[in-house]
């Protein structure tokens, strides 16, 4: 069996937080197994995930990245093992405990999940209404705003059908954002987006954690996208979590499946 493997060389025991001080580890998932009908797609995960930094998680197509993400914010439970969000389980909550937890998370979903009767606005505008008092005139501000900051102004009226690929993720990043939670999870932000979009949601994703000093956890395979923004990289592989590190100590991994992984994405961090 393949043993998880950090590649960071010497790394210390880590110090429990200080009283008074929140723990520098946000989530931790602890020995997380999780199969559908006998197909077993975790198998022990161990992952720490950083308070305020941006955090990746790599692995090919079908993986279990969606399916890790799932489990992270309380959507399905799994057969075994634990997930600590702030030192607290989620995995034996009720329903009412988790709605809760989730609403300290942003989701991006893989492929937007976009509401498609509503309009672009009608989008961005639902957290809001759903979820605070603000008056509609405070909540059109806010959302032209974030438009604005999405490069989708003059798009609020258009529905989602009528918007590219990449025009759908930014909305779905713009209505993740507001009710400005503690972490943002995205789910392969930049896939199917031009290198230029790319770079721009990589933007944001950098500035949304400065402005907001959220936990941000990234699912993706762009390696552009790993070398631009990533604090910490963990490697998902057949189910656990095989290497783990900054960029820097990934790139310099001499495990077999980081290389071969790394070599094929065709991106060198020199290059970025
Ligand atoms: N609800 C489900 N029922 C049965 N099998 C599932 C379910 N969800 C996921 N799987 C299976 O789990 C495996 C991992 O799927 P997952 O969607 O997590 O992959 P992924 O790493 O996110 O891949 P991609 O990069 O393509 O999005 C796949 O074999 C998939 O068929
Ligand atoms: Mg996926």
């Amino acid at each position: 069996m393949r043993r998880e493997r950090d590649v960071r060389a010497g790394r210390e025991a880590r110090e429990p937080p200080a009283p008074g001080r929140p723990d520098p580890i946000h989530i931790r998932v602890v020995d997380l197994y999780k199969s559908y009908d006998g197909n077993q797609v975790l198998r022990g995960v161990n992952l720490e995930l950083e308070r305020g930094r941006i955090n990746i998680v790599i692995g090919g197509s079908g993986a279990g990245k969606t399916v890790l993400l799932r489990q992270l914010i309380g959507l399905e439970k799994p057969d075994s093992g634990h997930v600590l969000i702030d030192g607290v389980d989620i995995v034996p909550m009720n329903d009412v405990e988790l709605n809760q937890v989730r609403r300290k998370f942003g989701m991006v979903f893989q492929g937007s999940a976009l509401f498609d009767s509503m309009s672009v606005y009608d989008n961005v505008a639902f957290p809001l209404r759903e979820h605070t008092r603000l008056s509609e005139r405070e909540i059109r501000q806010r959302v032209l705003e974030r438009l604005e900051d999405l490069n989708l102004k003059g798009a609020e009226d258009k529905m989602p059908g009528e918007l590219s690929g990449g025009m759908r993720k930014r909305v779905g990043v713009a209505r993740a954002l507001m009710l400005e939670p503690q972490i943002l999870i995205y789910d392969e932000p930049t896939t199917g987006l031009d290198p230029v979009l790319a770079r721009s949601v990589d933007d944001l994703i950098v500035e949304m954690r400065e402005r907001f000093g959220v936990t941000s956890v990234v699912i993706s395979h762009d390696m552009a996208t790993v070398f631009r923004v990533g604090h910490r990289i963990s490697m998902l592989y057949k189910g656990v979590i095989v290497a783990s590190g900054t960029p820097q100590e990934l790139s310099a991994s001499d495990d077999e499946v980081v290389v071969k992984f790394l070599r094929s994405s065709g991106v060198h961090p020199s290059a970025l």
